[in-house]
């Protein structure tokens, strides 16, 4: 583990316990994005998918995507723990359908395969070529017809827009009523940022194998994009 991830992996612990209480407010567009993160897997209801969620912190995306397929078995991956604690009590109440493994998912095998990969507010802390090698590893762990989904957080496409996204969303989370700790403590943990711009990862799934590669949502700095494996 690099000190960058075991830096990441405890600034999220510290958080654990107080992740979920800001989300509607640091994610002002919170609705629209996780329902166009749902949305994008476009199986039938009573499928019983596997599903593996990258980052799955207090298991909020794992959670969502449950919901809509009660016959799904989701596996949550994580390096921080104490997000994964969270997510077990999130989800005490389906818990024979999800697996957690604690572990760095830019390393780690991902097992068998999958017919959906789905991740929110997680890749975006690797370095570019760390996304792109992971694109292609999603691409293979995929069966033949698997979705991946990436609801993230993306860089502006030029630095006029990078900052104008920013400033609005501050603006946005203050209007919504944030705590300033929870504003303060968010806007820290952007120093483990390394958010990439939708053309370019758009670009990087074109060139991992995907195909029906679209950003179906966005909204300033945040953004649900992906692809499908060919049948
Ligand atoms: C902002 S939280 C998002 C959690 C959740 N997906 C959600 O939508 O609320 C980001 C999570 O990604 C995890 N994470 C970041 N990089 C990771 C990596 N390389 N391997 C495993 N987990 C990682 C962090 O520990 C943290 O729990």
């Amino acid at each position: 583990m690099s000190v960058t991830e075991k830096n990441l992996h405890a600034a999220f612990d510290l958080t654990a316990t107080v992740y979920d209480r800001a989300r509607r407010q640091l994610v002002p567009c919170f609705d629209g994005f996780y329902r166009a993160a749902v949305e994008a897997l476009d199986f039938p209801a009573a499928a019983p998918l596997a599903v593996l969620d990258l980052g799955a912190g207090t298991g909020l995306l794992a959670g969502f995507v449950a919901a809509a397929f009660p016959a799904a078995r989701i596996t949550l991956i994580d390096l921080a723990p104490g997000m994964l604690a969270r997510a077990r009590e999130r989800l005490a109440p389906i818990i024979d359908r999800m697996s957690f493994v604690t572990a760095d998912y830019a390393a780690a095998p991902f097992g068998e395969a999958c017919d959906a990969i789905v991740s929110a507010l997680s890749i975006h802390h690797l370095e570019d070529d760390a996304k792109r090698r992971l694109f292609h590893r999603i691409h293979a762990a995929l069966k033949p017809g698997g979705v991946f989904v990436n609801a993230d957080q993306v860089a502006g496409a030029t630095p006029l827009l990078e900052r104008r996204n920013k400033t609005q969303w501050i603006a946005r989370a203050r209007e919504l009523g944030v705590a300033e700790d929870d504003l303060a403590g968010a806007i820290d943990r952007m120093k483990f940022d390394r958010p990439a711009t939708v053309a370019a990862q758009l670009r990087w799934l074109g060139e991992a194998g995907f195909e029906s590669v679209d950003c179906a949502f966005k909204d300033g700095m945040f953004a649900v994009f992906g692809g499908r494996r060919g049948a």
